[in-house]
């Protein structure tokens, strides 16, 4: 896929990803300069960064601690489960994706025993159902969930679970990668002890590190718990508190553009402002795609507005790599699917895109339609 060269143009292709996303070009322009990792420019811009985090999970004023971790969010993740487990602890993954199946890699690749509570990619799991696994295995100490399982687009009920969890004196973990800053959640409500998520998603930041949301008071539990140098998240936090710089080197130029990103975020109106311009792109594009004939993989009632997976058509002159490719050369970027029973492309609605630039992919696939010959 994509395997052409193409000439550099001065225009951007519009990303329609799960991220990394399109950016504004002055989060982009931010990255213009060079500061120190020890810099005292720096080391305030990190506690800044560090202290709206914690404003956007309605915890600023609440027990939490926001924890920087260099790398993809897969690090963000990796550093909870190797860091948080008990020595005997045993965690219950709850799949319905790609994601969640990943967190279960991550403890077992640990050698962490897990328990699972695996659905099918289009089902929300059941908060019943955790009150049951928990109450059947003593030896649970940790649950894992993903809110938005970004396979699919579905958002999984975190906060009805976070209440069985918080019941049966369980810690609680959620991947929200793809939604945190766009989705509104209170992690204290929610009971969650560990959220994770990255600097290339709905904060629309670039890539190059994730964070954690931490209770300060399950954190400190963990003394001495850590499976690793470099993702030891109570390390980290205590390196960050001592001296606001990082144990390792930073990813600087990100964390500068990040920065931006936030104050861009609270310019449109915080995450209840993102949340309206993204459900605005969805709606859109669910319109436009409905209109044309294609089918969502997930049922609207579970769907989040995050990011779509539309099935493939059935016409025989569609071929899913050619229809990527012609809006490729269009400037468009999709997404391939990830879900494991059914053929599927996917679309986001995230990064900063706008219902025009969806109205223009939407014309976009129209015209690639008819180049194709495939009629819906
Ligand atoms: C829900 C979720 N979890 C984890 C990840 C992994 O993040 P990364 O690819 O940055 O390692 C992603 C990436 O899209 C995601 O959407």
């Amino acid at each position: 896929m994509n395997t052409k060269p193409t000439i550099p143009t001065w225009k951007d292709k519009i990303l329609f990803t799960p991220g990394p996303l399109t950016t504004s070009r002055t989060v982009k322009q931010a990255m213009l300069r060079d500061l120190g990792s020890r810099d005292f420019e720096f080391i305030t811009l990190v506690a800044e960064i560090r202290r709206r985090l914690l404003a956007l999970g309605q915890v600023a004023d609440k027990d939490y601690e926001a924890i920087i971790m260099q790398g993809s969010g897969t690090f963000g993740m990796e550093a909870v489960v190797s860091s948080v487990t008990p020595p005997d602890g045993k965690w219950l993954v709850i799949i319905n994706g790609a994601y969640g199946k990943r967190l279960n890699l991550i403890a077992t690749t640990l050698g962490i025993p897990t328990a699972l509570l695996t659905y099918p990619e289009n089902s929300a799991p059941d908060p019943v159902a955790v009150d049951a696994a928990l109450a059947a295995d003593a030896a649970i100490t940790n649950v894992a969930v993903v809110h938005c399982e970004t396979t699919t687009g579905i958002i999984n009920p975190v906060e009805e679970i976070g209440a069985v969890v918080r019941k049966h004196g369980k810690r609680y973990f959620v991947d929200a990668m793809s939604s945190f800053g766009a989705v509104p959640l209170d992690l204290a409500a929610a009971g969650i002890d560990y959220l994770v998520s990255s600097a290339n998603k709905c904060i629309e930041g670039v890539p190059g590190f994730s964070f954690v949301l931490a209770r300060r008071a399950a954190l400190l539990e963990t003394e001495g718990w850590a499976r690793s140098l470099v993702l030891d998240l109570l390390a980290q936090w205590r390196g960050l508190e001592a001296n606001g710089q990082f144990r390792f080197t930073p990813p600087t130029h990100t964390l500068i553009a990040f920065a931006q990103a936030l104050r861009e975020l609270e310019m449109e109106g915080g995450v209840d402002g993102r949340a309206q311009r993204y459900r605005a792109n969805y709606a859109t594009l669910l319109a436009g795609m409905t209109d044309m004939g294609f089918e969502t993989y997930i049922q609207p009632e579970d769907q989040g507005y995050i990011i779509t997976s539309f099935r493939y058509p059935t016409h025989p002159n569609f071929s899913f790599e050619t229809f990527y490719e012609r809006l490729n050369d269009k400037n468009y970027v999709i997404y391939p699917g990830k879900v494991s029973d059914a053929d599927c492309f996917r679309i986001g609605s995230i990064g900063r895109i706008f219902p025009s630039d969806v109205r223009d992919l939407l014309a976009a696939i129209r015209e690639t339609l008819v180049e194709m010959g495939v009629e819906l």
